[in-house]
């Protein structure tokens, strides 16, 4: 079998939303939404590659956010909770965008999205007519009815942020979990916020899911956790693979800070489109459990059984997208190169969030090799997430796995039925090297263990 040529740069390497969007959509990772009937603006179903991508990320984080630590331990709320829930978050009164129509064209803009110039002279950005409308405050929240009567009474919330399922179950956790402040709560789930502006492919959306985790700590030691969690958080996105040059932080000024933060430091990640937010890191102070327990009747104070100091803990928060971090896994994995004049299109995730980990690969399908191939897939796949694919020109097959990010496909030959040895071929480098069956999962084990991206 023959090694693959080196590879140089691509001419046009550069990513654009255009090529990812196409990308994903051709290789199974995202698709609008009811397509068939022509798609609805800004929502996006997960494909089989992209839920696998999806998956493997919540799992890196949930590992990396409670298995990893005795003291943070996880939930899963309802999305649906009692009304009196955003009265008490500020959500009703304060989670607002304030917007502005154009009454020519009636597109709808958040007016700190507008520039100064058009705002001054009320002209649309889009159109040019000079008929904005004056702003007027739009709040994100969805609403919905519970129950078989549309009245105020059945009115509920989808929620905004899964943060505040986390607080209104302090008080159960306190007393099941055998956890003692400083401790966190973690939970992976679903929000909702009707956007006003949602481009950018999966970036804004309406419907999206959060990894969120609330640390509950003695209110003297603010300063010193949330410098924890702030350093923390950034170095997960670099386990995650995702390239240093690409993260910054970005510090809330006084008009960025939500209702509820004292202070506000934003992950940022450089997408084709700019450097945006992909996790914040606030501290919420005690605002969130004073208020429930105002609201509420409740207690929710925290006794220190060692000082016997009584106190409402406050709470540092890490509150970051899944679904946008599958957008950033993607923009930061996308590289164009020129192999034997042809170009390869290569997703360089790591091996921890890939799709699939190892492709196998008959050379042909005749003479047994299937047989052995099917096999051998059946007994990686106990281990790895696998692909079997018999059919094509293996160079294809090659490049079909590149375009999903598989960093190992292992190929059987005529060797193999002499000698039981196979090929791995590496993505990244596109190297193959021959082990024997047995060597199989030690070498991926290994390679996964110590992986590095080239020029990282
Ligand atoms: N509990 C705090 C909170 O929700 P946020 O900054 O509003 O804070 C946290 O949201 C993260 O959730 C963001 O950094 C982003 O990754 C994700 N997010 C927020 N709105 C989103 C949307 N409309 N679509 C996709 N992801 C969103």
């Amino acid at each position: 079998m023959s090694e693959e040529a080196k590879p140089q740069a691509a001419a046009s390497a550069a990513l654009t939303m255009d090529k990812l969007v196409s990308l994903t959509k051709r290789r199974g990772f995202i698709f609008p939404s009811s397509e068939i009937y022509g798609g609805l603006a800004s929502a996006w179903d997960y494909g089989p590659m992209g839920v696998e991508l999806k998956k493997r990320i919540q799992e890196f984080w949930w590992r990396e956010m409670t298995q990893l630590h005795d003291n943070i331990v996880g939930l899963d709320a309802a999305i649906m909770m009692h009304p009196r829930v955003w009265e008490a978050s500020g959500h009703v009164e304060n989670f607002t965008d304030p917007l502005i129509d154009c009454k020519q064209c009636k597109h709808r803009f958040r007016a700190d999205q507008i520039p100064e110039e058009n705002l001054k002279e009320r002209k649309c950005p889009d159109c040019g007519a000079k008929a904005l409308t004056d702003a007027r405050k739009f709040n994100l929240m969805f609403t919905t009815h519970m129950g078989p009567v549309e009245d105020e009474g059945g009115l509920i919330y989808l929620r905004p942020e899964t943060a505040q399922g986390i607080y209104v179950n302090f008080k159960n956790v306190l007393q099941t979990g055998r956890v003692k402040v400083p401790f966190g709560i973690a939970q992976v789930g679903k929000a909702f916020r009707n956007e006003i502006t949602t481009k950018n492919f999966i970036f804004r959306t309406c419907e999206f899911e959060q990894m969120e985790m609330q640390y509950f700590i003695n209110p003297s030691e603010d300063a010193k956790w949330f410098e924890h969690w702030k350093e923390k958080r950034f170095q997960y996105y670099q386990d995650l693979g995702i390239r240093a040059s690409k993260l910054r932080f970005h510090q809330h000024g006084p008009d960025e800070l939500a209702h509820y933060a004292k202070l506000a430091f934003d992950i940022q990640y450089e997408f084709p489109f700019g450097w945006r937010e992909l996790e914040g890191i606030h501290n919420r102070t005690d605002y969130d459990l004073k208020r429930h327990a105002e609201f509420s009747g409740k207690d929710l104070t925290y006794l220190d059984e060692q000082t016997k100091e009584r106190f409402v803990p406050y709470i540092i928060e890490t509150s970051a997208g899944l679904t946008r971090t599958v957008l950033v896994a993607l923009c930061d994995a996308y590289e164009e190169e020129v192999v034997e004049g042809e170009t390869r299109v290569v997703l360089r995730f790591h091996p921890r969030i890939a799709p699939v980990t190892v492709g196998v690969f008959p050379l042909v399908r005749k003479d047994g090799l299937a047989e052995m191939g099917r096999k051998l897939d059946s007994e990686l796949c106990e281990e790895f997430r696998t692909f079997y694919d018999e059919s094509g020109a293996i160079g294809r097959r090659y490049r079909r796995q590149d375009e999903v990010g598989t960093p190992f496909c292992v190929t059987l030959d005529y060797q193999t039925k002499e000698d039981q040895t196979v090929t791995i071929r590496f993505r990244d480098s596109m190297e193959q090297v021959r082990v024997k069956m047995a060597e199989i999962a030690p070498t991926i084990r290994k390679a996964i263990k110590e992986y590095r991206r080239p020029g990282a």
